[in-house]
């Protein structure tokens, strides 16, 4: 079950040759596909071979292969995680009952909405970092950048799967539409706001890897628990793949930060701009933006939406089954953080209602993690500074927040006062030139551009200096 069949077409471990019907709708949506990679894919490269993974396997052990290929020839399939024996619905008011393998008719459209939003993502993160290859600090850097598009890819494969097999008409229309929309296209833009917003230097991208990857691990963490069973199996296995996008987005970041310190050690001070790298309020300003749109992507904190899908077991919470209650959640209350007369207090709701904000705390605190970890590389470096994560309501355009003026620290602010500081917490246009004038390719073998440190080791079992893409 387990082994990925590659002598089809379409590589996939869901007997798909038995189902004459779903193979040729997938077969005749392949080419579509391959059309959308070649325009929107990443700008240039598409001859050049690529030191990638392809998944071998759903299990455990070894489930990649490494090699180079040339990335319109990698095999997207269709890989779904071994089904759990007698998996029964963890959450909700069917909560104990057999999973569905099938669509209940009355969740077809909640179901079909959660896939398309989340199917659309895939494509749009792929949209927004199409040019990032132009400017690559490295070819370590740059086959870390394809294998994270390549996989975008194969997520939209896995969402599109779903809605081939199981929406009929409808979610082949969907699964059309997703090729249409662009990121950032004022008629057909993506789906969900930060998708729409530019991926413009490397900084970006490892903050998007970092903070909006995370977001995608906790959505998708979430739909894992989901009672439609083909959902869950098939975000189980994505999940596997994300991994390696935040790791992209943890030890880039901490790569500047290390190489920030080196040159402030070196020219002993704290603006290493006029030495070719990114000042360490920079990064704090960078972590700012991308920490707080990427919370939005959780929606309001206190949502009936939410409690809808929570109660029809269509989606759960991260790590459903390690929460400490019933998974009922119709008669526990929760706090949330709310703002009422220009102050910040904690309003309460039944804990049913919010469910998104469970999911949003469990994604702040994950962020966290690795905050900590780049203040080790500070600290080891003996550099008295310390990034944090924001409040909360700062800079948010969804939720009670919204229209509030909130300081990273939590304290709120009038009009004037936001305006006045708000260049100190987010990154200026003259910052993001500056960063961007940075952005110059280094594709000599093992070499590094001069604002990022070496990473510790390579991919797979190579070294740094590895040809990891022939140019
Ligand atoms: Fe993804
Ligand atoms: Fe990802």
């Amino acid at each position: 079950m387990a082994g990925i069949d590659y002598s089809q077409k379409i590589p996939n471990n869901v007997n798909l040759a038995e189902d004459r019907r779903l193979q040729r709708a997938l077969e005749a949506w392949q080419p579509k596909y391959v059309d959308w990679w070649k325009e929107m894919g990443p700008d240039g490269f598409m001859a050049d071979d690529v030191y990638l993974r392809t998944a071998i396997d759903v299990g455990k052990e070894g489930w990649a292969h490494f090699g180079h290929v040339q990335m319109p020839d990698y095999r997207w399939g269709i890989f779904l995680a071994e089904p759990e024996k007698d998996r029964t619905i963890g959450f909700g008011d069917l909560k104990g009952e057999p999973v569905w393998q099938e669509v209940p008719g009355e969740y077809r459209s909640d179901l079909r909405r959660l896939i398309v939003v989340q199917g659309d993502t895939e494509p749009a993160s792929v949209e927004q970092q199409r040019l990032l290859g132009k400017s690559a600090p490295s070819l370590y850097d740059l086959r870390n950048l394809f294998q994270v598009n390549i996989e975008e890819g194969r997520h939209l494969w896995a969402m599109v799967y779903l809605l081939f097999g199981y929406f009929g008409r409808e979610g082949r229309e969907e699964a059309d539409a997703m090729l249409e929309r662009r990121s950032g296209d004022p008629d057909q833009p993506r789906i969900l706001e930060a998708f729409n917003e530019k991926t413009p230097d490397w900084l970006s991208f490892f903050m998007f890897t970092y903070f909006t990857d995370r977001d995608g691990k906790y959505q998708l963490g979430a739909l894992k628990e989901s009672a439609f069973d083909p959902l869950s199996r098939t975000c189980d296995f994505m999940l596997k793949e994300e991994a390696h996008h935040m790791f992209v987005g943890a030890s880039g970041i901490g790569r500047i930060i290390q190489r920030t310190c080196d040159l402030m050690k070196e020219h002993n001070t704290e603006d290493v701009g006029p030495h070719g790298g990114i000042n360490l309020d920079t990064i704090q300003r960078y972590i700012n933006f991308h920490y707080s749109v990427s919370m939005d992507l959780f929606g309001s904190p206190k949502s009936t939406n939410a409690a809808i899908y929570y109660s029809a077991g269509l989606k759960g919470r991260f790590a459903e089954a390690n929460k400490d209650d019933d998974h009922l959640l119709v008669s526990g209350e929760s706090t949330f953080l709310s703002i009422r007369d220009g102050q910040i207090f904690e309003d309460s709701s039944r804990s049913l209602n919010l469910v998104n904000d469970d999911v949003r705390s469990d994604y702040s605190e994950d962020c966290g993690k690795g905050v900590r970890r780049w203040n080790r590389i500070l600290a080891d470096n003996n550099v008295d500074f310390e990034m944090k994560l924001p409040h909360v309501g700062f800079h948010r355009a969804v939720g009670p927040f919204a229209n509030a003026n909130i300081s990273p620290t939590g304290d709120v602010l009038s009009d004037e006062q936001w305006e006045a500081s708000v260049s100190k917490w987010l990154p200026s246009e003259e910052e993001q030139v500056y960063v961007s004038s940075l952005m110059v390719p280094e594709y000599r073998v093992g070499k590094m551009a001069g604002w990022i440190a070496a990473p510790s080791s390579g991919i797979n079992t190579q070294t740094v200096d590895y040809e990891y893409v022939k140019l």
